[in-house]
């Protein structure tokens, strides 16, 4: 199958979760605590169920990654990494920012993303070398070319009570050099507005593949830099992202390493 045909698969799957994330948005939903101020609600896991039911489908031969349920390993080199409902804090609480995101991985590569805001009905797709996209239109990182005129985004990891490494050093340090930061709470959209240029850079700590996987593509192919935070090429199972429109990547990276 062509590249162009696993993304009509991709972005099926993220619409179809869309419209579950819509129906059950204002209904009582049953909430579960993966940690103390970790949640699951009830619709993740219908959004991740209809996703993977949508995928092996099409592509029973393909291995999947998915946030909620552990699945087997099979011998294939592609891989479907996929968060069915990123930003479930906000979902519980009603507060209309969460998307669905999901990756294509090939031997290593992410080569294809989708992500999907139902709300303001954004599509943000990517194929690896093709540009990326919002609704079907081309989009492109920021000229912004100072922190100091910056608008930043970043998130806090769900340990941030039990652990030092919370973020909350390089808050402090960020806010002080950049125009504004905001904390929205869905990493994958995060990444979708540096690609978009609404936010010039994002940073966090402590994210899973399926937070990153599919925004990390979105972010290169729209021209702006992802890595780590030394500027070290961005692995998605790893422990630190950095992202953004490449112009003010190395003063992010200047105030990051002054931090703990
Ligand atoms: C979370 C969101 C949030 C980030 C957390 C993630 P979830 O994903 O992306 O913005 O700060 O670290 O875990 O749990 O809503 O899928
Ligand atoms: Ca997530
Ligand atoms: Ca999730």
């Amino acid at each position: 199958m062509q590249l162009d045909d696993l993304q009509v698969i991709a972005i099926q799957a993220v619409r179809e979760s869309g419209e579950i994330q819509k129906e059950w948005l204002r209904k009582d939903k049953r909430i579960e605590f993966k940690g103390a101020i970790n949640l699951v609600t009830e619709v993740d896991r219908r959004c991740e169920q209809r996703i993977v039911e949508i995928i092996t489908k099409a592509l029973p031969e393909h291995n999947i990654l998915t946030e909620e349920t552990p699945m087997p390993e099979l011998p294939s080199p592609y891989r479907w990494i996929i968060d069915p409902l990123d930003g479930t804090t906000n979902y519980a609480h009603g507060y209309p920012c969460f998307c669905t995101s999901i990756a294509l991985e090939l031997e290593g590569k992410i080569v294809l993303g989708a992500i999907y805001d139902p709300l303001l009905d954004e599509l943000f797709t990517a194929q690896k070398g093709k540009g990326a996209f919002l609704n079907g239109e081309r989009i492109a990182v920021s000229a912004t070319d100072r922190l100091t005129n910056a608008l930043i985004c970043t998130g806090f990891p769900y340990d941030l009570r039990e652990s030092t490494v919370n973020n909350l050093d390089h808050f402090n340090n960020l806010i002080m050099e950049a125009r504004a930061i905001r904390r929205d709470g869905s990493a994958a959209l995060d990444l979708c507005y540096v690609a978009a240029g609404r936010f010039d850079g994002f940073w966090e700590l402590k994210l899973y593949a399926w937070d990153v996987a599919a925004g990390k593509l979105l972010v290169e192919e729209a021209g702006g830099r992802v890595t780590d935070f030394r500027g070290d090429p961005l692995d998605i199972y790893g422990q630190q992202l950095l992202a953004s429109n490449g112009r003010i990547h190395e003063e992010m990276i200047r105030v990051l390493q002054s931090g703990g």
